[in-house]
């Protein structure tokens, strides 16, 4: 490595988020500006593919000039990009993928492809010192995955989702009650109101397998909703839209069914991994403010640290992609001009 302060460019283009940021070896995050494309997806209760990536192509180079003027640097400063290549909407990646690609090329500086998991496995260092090895739960829209961290090259997943990730049923569910879309915050509004009481006593699926299910809870919920007589099967609609109490409290039953399977995952994954230090939750379901709490309990009982990132890194971002660029580039693992999406 030179003398030089290496500073990389990262983009995050994966789903509906335009993102850019700057990093510094040295100094650490210099800017991260984020666009996101919710209020053009809401009417439609979802992402709709076509319409991400075309807003990505549209705002893409403004993000990037953003990113670099924040960070009061122009690309002549910069010495690498990173970029999210996988998973995510092919659309989307290969916005962000092209115009990282054509950067390098432009400019002659290294590539480095990101796996946008990474990125987010990764965010809590943006602002943490987190011991290895440690636990990373991540939830977000697309993955639930319980994670051992070793160090920056040995991740292994111990659990994932077999059917919807955690965002993806509240997601679905807040849909189910004619609730705006993205459902997580909204569940949490609601529960709050209704103080994370626990009307319904959803299923917490297999207490004895560590990997996640939740497509069954969606299905719980949707009958009990029927059972009610709040929602019409035949029809696909919802009956109950001016009661509040019932949004209320199938809210919080919901969120506080999703803690307590959070919480049997992490004790049962503690009870293999024994040399763990501390836990990580990341993602956008770790904007959620209870389940936040309630984690950092369990894992202060089992003496574990626990880290989680600031609301702007849990959700997608491009500062956890330009973080986990700089440690790929500090190993020299950077990514030929061929680097496809997947
Ligand atoms: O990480 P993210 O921005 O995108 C993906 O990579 O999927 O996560 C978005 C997900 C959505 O499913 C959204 O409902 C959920 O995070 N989410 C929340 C909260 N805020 C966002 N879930 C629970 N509580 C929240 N406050
Ligand atoms: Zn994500």
């Amino acid at each position: 490595m030179n003398d030089k302060p290496r500073i990389i460019l990262g983009i995050e283009t994966s789903c509906d988020e335009t993102g850019a940021a700057v990093y510094n070896l040295q100094d650490g995050l210099q800017s991260n500006v984020l666009f996101s494309q919710i209020d053009l997806h809401k009417a439609f209760g979802g992402v709709i593919p076509e319409i991400a990536s075309r807003s990505q192509l549209e705002k893409i180079n403004f993000i990037v000039q953003q990113a670099l003027d924040d960070a009061n640097v122009t690309l002549t400063d910069v010495d690498a990009i990173a970029v999210t290549h996988k998973p995510g909407l092919p659309g989307s990646l290969l916005v962000g993928l092209c115009f990282a690609k054509s950067l390098a090329w432009a400019q002659q500086i290294s590539l480095i492809g990101v796996n946008h998991l990474d990125g987010h496995v990764f965010s809590s260092f943006l602002e943490h010192d987190v011991p290895f090895p440690h636990l990373c739960l991540t939830a977000s829209g697309g993955h639930s995955s319980l994670y051992k961290i070793h160090s920056f090259t040995n991740i292994i997943e111990i659990a994932t989702t077999q059917d919807d990730a955690a965002g993806e049923a509240f997601d679905k569910i807040a849909k189910l009650m004619n609730l705006p879309y993205p459902g997580g915050p909204v569940i949490e509004q609601l529960s709050q109101q209704a103080n994370f009481v626990d009307f319904y006593n959803y299923p917490r699926g297999k207490k004895n397998i560590l990997d996640f299910s939740f497509s069954g809870l969606k299905t719980a919920v949707l009958y009990d909703l029927v059972k009610k007589n709040a929602y019409d099967m035949q029809t696909k609609t919802f009956l109950a839209d001016d009661n509040l109490e019932l949004k209320q409290q199938v809210a919080s039953s919901l969120l506080v069914c999703v803690k307590d399977i959070f919480i049997n995952k992490l004790s049962l994954a503690l009870k293999q991994q024994t040399d763990v230090q501390a836990i990580t939750f990341v993602g956008g379901v770790a904007c959620n403010n209870y389940l936040k709490k309630e984690l950092r309990a369990f894992a202060k009982k089992r003496n574990l640290k626990f880290f989680t990132p600031s609301r702007q890194f849990c959700t997608d971002n491009a500062a956890m992609i330009a973080f986990v660029g700089a440690q790929k580039l500090k190993r020299g693992d950077e990514s030929p001009l061929s680097l496809d999406i997947f």
